[in-house]
């Protein structure tokens, strides 16, 4: 694959990290800023601050729907400021409206793509925050993420890139997603 390069006359530089929960993203999106000297986002962040409640909370208090909608327009305002940023999704976010089609015009996007072991392996030890699997157990987790991997692969597969993470470091994330990018 050829490395996407951004033209002198494209007048945004957005970057977007996409893939399931666990996949990195924020923490690859933050390094990545660093690299590249470019302001992060974190939507899920942008979310709390802009609802004033925890994830867990708006999915308990106002449920699912809510939230997606929330995070649909959350993630036009972001994308429809001039602001030159890096910006990590929440998991859910290309597969809900027509997010995906927004994400592929308006930013270059990169799939950070994991196995189900991968995923299921970091999701163990940090569930109780994220409020699609705090109630499953290990067999139940496994099941869960084959399934959700499965139904969401058509949207994350949509990305400029994908790039696989199993038994990558940090580092070598940010090398091979550096490849890809050069600033306009
Ligand atoms: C979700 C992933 C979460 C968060 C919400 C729903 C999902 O984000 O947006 O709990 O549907 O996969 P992270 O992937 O950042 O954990």
């Amino acid at each position: 694959m050829l490395p996407i390069q951004f033209t002198p006359n494209q007048h945004f530089m957005k970057i977007i990290l996409l893939g399931y929960m666990g996949s990195g993203k924020s923490t690859v999106a933050k390094e990545l800023a660093r690299a590249l000297n470019l302001p992060f986002l974190d939507l899920d962040d942008y979310f709390i601050e802009k609802e004033k409640k925890s994830i867990k909370e708006i999915f308990e208090t106002k449920g699912e729907i809510y939230f997606r909608l929330q995070e649909t327009k959350y993630l036009k305002e972001i994308l429809e400021n001039q602001f030159d940023t890096v910006l990590a999704l929440g998991g859910g976010t290309p597969c809900y409206g027509h997010n995906m089609e927004l994400i592929k015009k308006e930013s270059q996007s990169f799939y950070l793509k994991g196995s189900i072991s991968t995923i299921c392996q970091r999701l163990r030890s940090e569930k109780q925050q994220r409020p699609l699997i705090a109630s499953l157990n290990d067999e139940q987790l496994t099941e869960f993420v084959a399934k959700h991997l499965f139904e969401r692969r058509e949207f994350y597969d949509q990305a400029d890139q994908i790039i696989s993470i199993d038994k990558k470091s940090v580092d070598e994330l940010l090398k091979e997603l550096l490849v890809f990018i050069k600033k306009s």
